[in-house]
């Protein structure tokens, strides 16, 4: 099982586009009826779609195996009796997956969909592209109860734990998904992976040019010991460049929050970067997530 992309709906669809495709560095895939989908260089039909609609809200993070996996997680989502759609054949999108949608415990809307047979060919390389989506982190209120969701429903392994969050994956990456603790269950930010530390800083200094301050980074977190520099779009949602996630094995050991407290003053592995509390704050607190689609 990956992570493949995210959708979202936003009041202002050309605007969106237009900053994930410069400064931000996505390319446009195609455009049909309200819906705008992007890419970025991995060899997938597409990374973020944009629907244009009333409020802004994550519709989404959608998620990809073999058709026995996803079949597998729709079986226990059905015994478990979390919400989720009927089996949907055929979604009206770039690569017509099959698959179904289902919300977390607090609403995060996820979405499994069948891999396709015939996968786009990959973008050269580029370090003003980001490759593909990384990890969507969503805040919880009950942190524990979520994460047993993954692991028992969705079939996901605990990474990490520090005293504020939990990671967790589906694959080689150290984490694909992962919750943070707050009192409203909202997406906290979605991450974009780059090929490099130098590309993760070469987009912050774009970015700069194009008049979008880090409100996080350039700093490397403890967890999954990755590069990161985070900002908040035009939109509303926060986003992340990283880079350098680190890839774990079976054997890899869960590790504890007091594995991964940092000293006094210092939250990251440099200890360089600036923190805008507030901007990320504002973001984490507000960015919605849509009701469940039946499909
Ligand atoms: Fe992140």
């Amino acid at each position: 099982m990956h992570l493949r992309s995210v959708e979202f709906q936003m009041p202002d669809r050309a605007e969106a586009v237009n900053f994930l495709v410069a400064p931000w560095g996505m390319t446009e895939v195609a455009s049909q009826g309200p819906t705008t989908w992007l890419r970025g260089t991995a060899g997938q039909h597409y990374s973020v779609a944009i629907t244009e609609g009333a409020e802004r809200a994550l519709l989404s993070a959608t998620l990809t195996g073999t058709r026995e996996e996803v079949e597998a997680v729709y079986e226990r989502v059905r015994a478990a009796g979390l919400r989720h759609s009927e089996w949907i054949e055929c979604f009206d999108e770039p690569g017509q997956s099959s698959g179904f949608h289902v919300a977390g415990l607090e609403g995060e809307p996820y979405r499994f969909v069948v891999e396709g047979d015939r996968a786009p060919d990959a973008l050269p390389a580029d370090r003003g592209c980001p490759i593909r989506i990384a990890h969507v982190v969503f805040n919880t209120s009950d942190r524990e109860a979520s994460t047993r969701v993954l692991t028992d429903v969705f079939g996901f392994r605990l990474s990490d734990r520090t005293a504020y969050m939990s990671f967790l994956r589906c694959d080689e990456l150290h984490h694909v998904i992962a919750y943070a603790d707050t009192k409203r269950p909202t997406l906290n930010h979605v991450a974009f992976e780059m090929q490099d530390t130098d590309a993760v800083l070469r987009g912050m200094g774009r970015l700069k040019d194009a008049g979008w301050g880090t409100v996080w980074g350039p700093g490397r977190h403890g967890p999954g010991d990755n590069v990161f520099a985070y900002f908040v779009g035009p939109f509303g949602a926060c986003i992340e460049y990283t880079a350098e996630i680190q890839r774990v094995d079976e054997d890899y050991v869960t590790g504890t929050p007091d594995k991964w407290a940092f000293p006094t003053g210092r939250n990251d592995q440099w200890g360089i970067f600036s923190r805008d509390m507030d901007a990320m704050a504002a973001s984490g607190a507000t960015f919605p997530y849509h009701p469940l689609r039946a499909g």
